[in-house]
């Protein structure tokens, strides 16, 4: 197998460590995004960058923007396909009515996805890894123990109760099979959920988990006043850029893979933060009679290869990582 690919929103979260995984195994990396000046020295100065990473600038929204990026790539990953909670007005996707949800919030994701897709293809490239969620995997009535397989979010369903944000990734990826299907492309999804560790760009340790755990370290308040009676699935971020590239790699890899160690009660993960670091300000415990944490068959993923960090490592190496760079 050759090495060179390209990653359709290389300055993201998961972007970015698929970049720095990929140059750390000698892969040759064409990364764009719409601003790549914004992270490129940071990611221009990664181990092996100087000499085999490129960096694009390129906007899916444009059909034929990302044509350049992955000229002469043997593979091309989608990792910018982020979730829109607004129309362009500033009005909450859960306020907009079925046209202006299609039209303003779930289209643009799916087209830019196809019109990277269409690049990809126009270029010869076969091989395409998208980044999606596990959001899409939300069956009605729920599943004790779901799967990539026969488990998918009724976008019909979400859109009724206007999640159309939640609906956008579920009608992507259906679009994105067909798309494949119609040109020979073997295509793998991978559905991760929250991820934690070391960040590449430090932006990401400031958002979403990351920033509560800064939060707490400094004694203020993270994300909850008291553990919500509920769980959440995540995985070490590294892992997650791990499954990318063995999805990637595997001559056989194809479909859906969920991209998480396994869900865990907000209890459990708060007691093993307090675990971790005794001084940090945690919420108040839920307490009652706890629901379950949702149930993955994680035969697929497995099939990939990467052993996965358990809870106190994802945590232990967030924790750690926030304080080196506070
Ligand atoms: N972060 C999470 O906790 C999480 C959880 C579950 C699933 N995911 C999924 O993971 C994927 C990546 O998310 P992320 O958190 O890594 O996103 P992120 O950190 O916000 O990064 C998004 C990347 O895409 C680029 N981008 C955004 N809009 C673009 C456009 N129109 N054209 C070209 N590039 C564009 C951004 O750079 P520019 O702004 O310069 O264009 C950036 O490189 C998404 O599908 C997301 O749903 C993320």
């Amino acid at each position: 197998m050759t090495n060179r690919i390209a990653i359709a929103g290389a300055s993201g979260l998961v972007g970015a460590n698929i970049l720095k995984s990929a140059l750390e195994r000698g892969y040759v990396v064409r990364g764009a995004m719409r601003q790549p000046q914004k992270a490129a020295a940071v990611l221009e100065n990664l181990p092996g960058a100087a000499e085999r990473l490129t960096l694009f600038s390129a906007n899916m929204d444009e059909a034929g923007a990302f044509d350049e990026a992955v000229e002469d790539v043997d593979g091309v990953f989608i990792a910018c396909l982020i979730p829109v909670y607004r129309a362009p007005d500033g009005t909450p996707a859960t306020e907009l009515d079925d046209q202006r949800g299609f039209r303003e919030i779930i289209n643009p994701t799916v087209n830019g996805c196809l019109n990277i897709m269409r690049s990809a293809i126009r270029a010869g490239v076969r091989d395409i890894v998208i980044c999606s969620s596990t959001s899409s995997t939300n069956p009605i009535p729920a599943v004790a123990v779901k799967n990539e397989v026969d488990h998918w979010s009724d976008a019909d369903a979400q859109c009724a109760a206007k999640k159309y944000t939640s609906a956008t990734k579920t009608v992507m990826e259906k679009a994105a099979m067909e798309l494949a299907a119609a040109h020979g492309v073997r295509l793998r999804i991978l559905l991760p959920t929250l991820m934690l560790g070391p960040m590449v760009l430090p932006a990401h340790g400031e958002e979403g988990f990351m920033g509560a755990i800064r939060r707490m370290l400094r004694g203020e308040k993270g994300r909850h006043d008291t553990a919500p009676n509920d769980s959440t699935s995540m995985a070490h971020v590294e892992d997650v850029a791990a499954l990318f590239l063995a999805a990637y790699e595997s001559p056989t890899a194809e479909g859906r893979y969920y991209a998480v160690k396994q869900s865990w009660h907000w209890n459990d993960i708060y007691r093993a933060l307090g675990e971790i670091e005794p001084g940090m300000k945690l919420p108040q415990l839920f307490e009652g009679e706890q629901t379950t944490p949702t149930g993955f068959d994680f035969t697929r993923r497995d099939s990939l290869g990467v052993a996965m960090r358990g809870l106190p490592e994802i945590l232990g190496d967030a924790v750690n990582w926030v304080k080196a760079n506070m």
